[in-house]
């Protein structure tokens, strides 16, 4: 057994990859501020952020193709700054890993097999294993030129998958697919990371890619993890108005800070009160203090006028989505600026109900709202 650092805690045996404190500067820029993060055995974890923000950078550390100046990063327990990269065990697919272009699919999957000195035999036979799981089969003669883009990534991930990696890391392994493929390679590329309980770490700026394929994110933005959490907690839950605004469409409108109740807190918003439960408010505050009110256009609904509305306001457009329509209002705020929010509905009803030009009043659900303190 690998000897395990004490403050990774009981759940030691469970961690595969943990990043501790990791500073990374190149020149006098610091691209990651003590970033620190557990990985799961056989989790899928998503490293989700803006460009520049420090995702390959972090996924380079795990690598070894880079050095932190400061922290450490453990695999398996065992703290790995001292190991290069080959030595490792981690299965890379990168953009830009390219393949060798004069050497066959089968040479190119099998290349981390001759670099570690596995007999031809035993070769072969893996070779033709991964072939298979990522479905190459028969095209082990041809050469990366003769395959389209698709297949170029099946053959990059074949051959990450044949040197069965402790981790697999996966830096926007689909960002040369058109959106079909892509969606089928991450359907794809799930199924066979789950059936072979591969930690795994992707790195994606696209955040319907990474709701859909993650057990959790990490939202990265200016070398920081912001927040970590499984997808659908993340989008109900943000704890950060960046986490909140960069996941998902929202709109944000100004409220100000009430009181307490029993339990809930009271923000004045538009005309009325709104009660929100206590958990909904990150930072509690003064009467009168000014905040924001992040809130999903699926959680607002367009309903009939009444004098209890909260929020009303003009319809200035209806977008017809397919399986939604965006419904565009100009709301009626005091003092403040005009502001367009966007609403959700599931049906053609929206469209018919409120034409463009009429009044509606916006209810909204408490349960999806967050509070956060104004930006600045
Ligand atoms: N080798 C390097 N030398 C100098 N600066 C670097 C180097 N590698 C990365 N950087 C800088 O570090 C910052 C983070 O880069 P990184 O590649 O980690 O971002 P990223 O989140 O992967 O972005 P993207 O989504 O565009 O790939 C950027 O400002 C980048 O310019
Ligand atoms: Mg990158």
């Amino acid at each position: 057994m690998n000897p395990v650092p004490p403050e990774l805690g009981p759940n030691a045996a469970d961690v595969a990859v943990s990043i501790e404190g990791v500073v990374k500067k190149y020149h006098d820029q610091t691209v990651l501020r003590e970033v620190s993060l557990k990985i799961r055995r056989g989790e899928f974890l998503t490293l989700l952020g803006p460009s520049g923000c420090g995702k390959t950078t972090l996924l380079n550390l795990i690598a070894g193709f880079a050095e932190a100046d400061s922290g450490e990063v453990f695999i398996d327990g065992r703290p790995v700054t001292s190991d290069p990269p080959h030595l490792r065990k981690i299965g890379l697919v990168f953009q830009n890993y390219a393949l060798f272009p004069h050497m066959t699919v089968e040479r190119n999957i099998g290349y981390g097999l001759r670099m570690q000195g596995v007999p031809t035999d035993e070769a072969a036979r893996r070779i033709r294993d991964a072939m298979a799981m990522v479905k190459l089969d028969g095209l082990g003669h041809r050469k990366p030129r003769e395959l389209s883009g698709g297949q170029q990534q099946r053959v990059a991930l074949a051959r990450a998958l044949v040197i069965q990696p402790k981790v697999l890391l996966l830096d926007e392994p689909f960002s040369a697919l058109d959106k079909s493929l892509r969606g089928s390679m991450q359907v794809e590329i799930r199924e066979i990371q789950r059936r072979l309980g591969l930690t795994t770490v992707f790195v994606t700026h696209d955040q319907g890619e990474a709701l859909a394929m993650s057990d959790r994110i990490a939202v990265m933005s200016a070398g920081v993890i912001r927040q970590i959490a499984p997808p659908a907690e993340l989008y109900q839950s943000p704890q950060d108005p960046f986490v909140a605004s960069f996941l998902g469409d929202v709109n944000i409108l100004p409220a100000y800070y009430h009181g307490k109740g029993a339990g809930d807190v009271q923000l004045r918003l538009g005309s009325g009160l709104i009660s929100l439960s206590q958990d909904r408010l990150v930072h509690a505050s003064h009467e009168g203090e000014r905040l924001d009110v992040y809130v999903r256009p699926e959680h607002l609904r367009l309903e009939n006028l009444h004098p209890a509305s909260v929020l009303s306001g003009t319809v200035v457009n209806h977008v017809f989505q397919g399986d939604h329509i965006n419904t565009f209002v100009d709301v009626d705020l005091p003092m403040t600026a005009r502001q367009i929010v966007t609403v959700r509905s599931p049906g053609l009803t929206a469209m018919r109900q409120w034409p463009v030009g009429s009044v509606a009043g916006l209810a909204l659900a408490p349960e999806g709202v967050s509070v956060f303190s104004p930006q600045p």
